[in-house]
């Protein structure tokens, strides 16, 4: 055999038993030689590469960008990640060959698929996300934990609440919470529990709205070894089990499936539980609490909620009030939260007097939850010190003005002034909140929607320093 012959099969053995993907090209750009594997990579076989300048393969997307246009251009070995039409990561090395003249006659260039390795970094970020989320809950479960004393009770409407709480906490009667979501229902449920004989002993809170229904059984009453696949060889005690001694806390209780119903009421007779796979019953001695948002009497009437399970949770009730029913308690929330924010946030904010206008006015749908967001988003985003009102979600806003403004027409009625009298008066109060509020007169005319030489004419007409009051 010719020695070229010989180094043409060695040539074309490694191109083909390499793992990486080889192209070479001559200076020109043309295809000479492509490995087999190329249709895996690219989407198209060796055969239909070879003849093909790397411009058009580039034109026609099989590759981006093309390794070989950049050797060619910087006449030098380059290195880039390449995204190619089968959706491939693929790392490309090209490195050129030169004749004696100096002028590239060839390029190489090797290709190494990273698409696994790009999958599994993306899988990674979402592990990390996933770890700080959880993260955060821990932190967010140990200060509820601590929270206790921190409460905000001062309405008087929930300082009858809490006193329910205090008193019924001694007897060892069942309790549901109902409320709105966000009005505290979790806070009095281990309120409840701190304040009850059982303090001592453990809390397990359960969120019914979070287990399937297929884990119900194993994840409340546990399982015996070997009771069924994928399950802990040496069996697990279910949650009733642990809260023995305890308190069960059933949060979102009107989430359970009424096939869980009949299982649950039928442990809440007996006292008792049998893990899944096991013979024997274990009595347990908890004392149960539970909570919904939902009108439970009304999904009793639906046929939603077993009849029996309900009179059997109902013992007692408990109604939290929602936040607008209890105004007093936004002012003193809206500090509570303000000083913890400012605290985490290294931060050292402070309310404008009509800020607090505005949360007062505003209904709170969301109720102490959506107000302690707020607050958290305020001391985060408002770009002065002193938080003014135009921090606020402009709906928050309109509520404020619409109430201010209901409020002083009462007002002047009984005062029983004209028209025109009342309106001086309105305007004057306008022009004295926008000169509390803003620092220029051409901010005040933005706000008041006049132009600002009208607005420098009225401040004078009326005796209003736009200086003085700006940090009223
Ligand atoms: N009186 C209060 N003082 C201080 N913080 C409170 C008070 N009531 C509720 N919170 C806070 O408001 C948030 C919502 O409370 P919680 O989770 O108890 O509401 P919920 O009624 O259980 O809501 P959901 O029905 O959505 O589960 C919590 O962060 C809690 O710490
Ligand atoms: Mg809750």
């Amino acid at each position: 055999m010719e020695k070229l012959e010989i180094l043409e099969i060695e040539l074309d053995a490694l191109v083909r038993a390499s793992k990486d993907n080889i192209v070479i090209t001559d200076g020109e750009g043309i295809v000479l030689r492509a490995s087999p594997n190329s249709s895996a990579i690219y989407g198209t076989d060796s055969s239909s590469l070879i003849g093909k300048t790397v411009i058009e393969l580039e034109a026609e997307n099989v590759l981006s960008p093309s390794v070989t246009i950049m050797v060619l251009k910087e006449r030098k070995e380059v290195q880039v990640m390449q995204h190619t039409s089968t959706g491939r990561s693929v790392m490309a090395t090209g490195i050129p060959v030169y004749d004696e003249a100096g002028e590239i006659i060839r390029v190489i260039s090797f290709s190494h698929d990273l698409t696994e390795l790009q999958h599994l970094k993306e899988d990674y970020e979402e592990l990390r996300t996933t770890m700080e989320r959880y993260q955060s809950e821990i932190l967010e479960i140990r200060e509820k934990d601590h929270g206790l004393e921190n409460m905000v009770i001062k309405s008087k409407s929930i300082q009858r609440t809490w006193q329910l709480v205090q008193r019924v906490a001694k007897s060892d009667a069942s309790v549901v919470f109902l409320g709105e979501s966000g009005v505290g229902k979790n806070v009095f449920a281990r309120a409840l529990h701190k304040g009850s004989q059982r303090e001592k002993e453990t809390f397990i809170e359960v969120n019914c709205g979070a287990i399937p229904e297929s884990l119900f059984e194993s994840e409340m009453f546990g399982y015996e070894a070997g009771s069924f696949t994928g399950a802990n060889k040496k069996g697990k005690p279910g949650l009733i089990e642990l809260a023995d001694k305890g308190t069960l806390f059933l949060d979102e209780i009107g989430e359970l499936p009424l096939p869980v119903q009949a299982k649950l009421l039928k442990v809440l007779q007996e006292k008792e539980v049998t893990r899944v796979g096991g013979i024997k019953s274990k009595s347990i001695d908890f004392r149960l609490i539970a909570s919904t948002n939902q009108d439970l009497s009304e999904m009793v009437k639906q046929g939603k909620f077993r009849q029996d399970l309900f009179y059997r949770l109902n013992v007692i009730s408990i109604t939290i009030p929602p936040l607008r029913e209890r105004k007093e308690d936004i002012t003193m929330l809206s500090h509570y939260y303000l000083q913890k924010f400012n605290e985490k946030y290294g931060m050292s904010k402070f309310f404008h007097a009509t800020t607090i206008e505005g949360l007062v006015a505003h209904d709170w749908p969301g109720n102490v939850r959506e107000l302690q967001n707020m607050i958290e988003r305020l001391v985060i985003t408002a770009e002065t010190n002193t938080i003014y009102p135009d921090s606020l979600p402009f709906y928050i806003q309109q509520e404020r003005l619409q109430n201010t403004d209901s409020l002083l027409i009462e007002e002047l009625e009984e005062r029983s002034t004209t028209l025109r009298e009342a309106l001086e008066e309105v305007e004057i109060r306008w022009l004295k909140r926008a000169a509390r509020q803003y620092r220029t007169t051409y901010e005040m005319a933005e706000y008041l929607g006049l132009n600002q030489s009208n607005v420098v004419r009225k401040l004078k007409k009326y005796g209003i320093n736009a200086k003085t009051h700006s940090n009223a």
